[in-house]
């Protein structure tokens, strides 16, 4: 019997890319899962993880909303979570000036708003049950302006700070607060983001899964965070020396609309 048969992973975001590697994971390791995404497609994902031999359950909302984030909430039909993998997220590109802001709003909401919301619910029952583990999808590019996918680096900058704040706050209570960050991966965001004409849409980015895993393990092991990859371990490091002025130059470069033929 798996060391966490009869535990309970709550995954948002978990219908494509690295969520779905992440719920894969928590499957694979003998969690029960609670999987949520906005598109139907989210069912599909659950019929895959089913046969691994867990008990899934899949909830279609959009978790921008604080009515989207309640459904998923009540689905746990007050049984303990024991991991919430807290991932779902979108980016938007192009010039913020230019883009229409119910847009702009609903990446704050679904990488922000939504997520936070969700982690004050779980983390509050797990902290009044003395355990559980926490997980948040951040990114490196928390550690860079974002120019031409502004709203979305100033999101992950909060995720990225909000994760290691909450770490402390729950120290000695028996909760982990761990906080995934990688740097450009082969999944969906990109074409979602309206960014596959852009210099990183069009770059050879990161295994999903193996994004996933190092994610996965780490929260498995409490550690703070987790930034994966050898190339995004550099440029994380190196952000954090270099001007504002600099990096959001260097961002522009590669995700400016139309770099990818410049
Ligand atoms: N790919 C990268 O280069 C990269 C790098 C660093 C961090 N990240 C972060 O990794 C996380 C996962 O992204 P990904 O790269 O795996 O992209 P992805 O393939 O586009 O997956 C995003 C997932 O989030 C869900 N989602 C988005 N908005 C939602 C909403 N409002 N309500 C419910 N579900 C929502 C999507 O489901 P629906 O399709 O149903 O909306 C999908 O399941 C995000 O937080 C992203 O910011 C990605």
């Amino acid at each position: 019997m798996s060391r966490n048969s009869g535990k309970l992973a709550v995954v948002t975001g978990a219908s494509t890319g690295i969520g779905y590697e992440l719920a894969r994971c928590c499957a694979e390791d003998g969690f029960d899962l609670l999987i949520a995404a906005d598109e139907p497609e989210i069912h599909q994902a659950a019929e895959d993880f089913k046969k691994l031999g867990v008990q899934v359950e899949s909830i279609e909302a959009d978790l921008a909303t604080i009515s989207g984030v309640e459904t998923l909430y009540d689905a746990t039909k007050g049984r303990a979570v024991d991991a919430l993998l807290a991932n779902a997220g979108r980016g938007l590109g192009g010039a913020f000036l230019d883009q229409d802001f119910d847009e702009v709003r609903h990446i704050i909401d679904t990488n922000i708003t939504g997520t936070i919301y969700l982690v004050q619910k779980v983390g509050s029952d797990m902290r009044s049950r003395g355990q559980g583990r926490i997980l948040f999808t951040g990114s490196i590019a928390g550690f860079t302006p974002g120019s031409f996918n502004a709203t979305y680096n100033g999101t992950k900058a909060f995720v990225d700070s909000f994760s290691f704040a909450l770490r402390n706050e729950l120290k000695d209570t028996g909760v982990t607060v761990t906080c995934l960050m990688p740097g450009a991966t082969e999944t969906e965001f990109f074409e979602r983001a309206d960014m596959l004409d852009t210099k990183i849409g069009q770059s050879k980015k990161d295994d999903p899964a193996d994004v996933a895993k190092a994610g996965y393990e780490a929260m498995m092991s409490g550690d703070g965070d987790v930034v994966t990859g050898f190339k995004n371990k550099v440029l994380s490091a190196a952000a954090l020396v270099m001007p504002s002025d600099v990096l959001a130059e260097q961002h522009r470069k590669k995700a400016e609309p139309g770099s990818a033929n410049k």
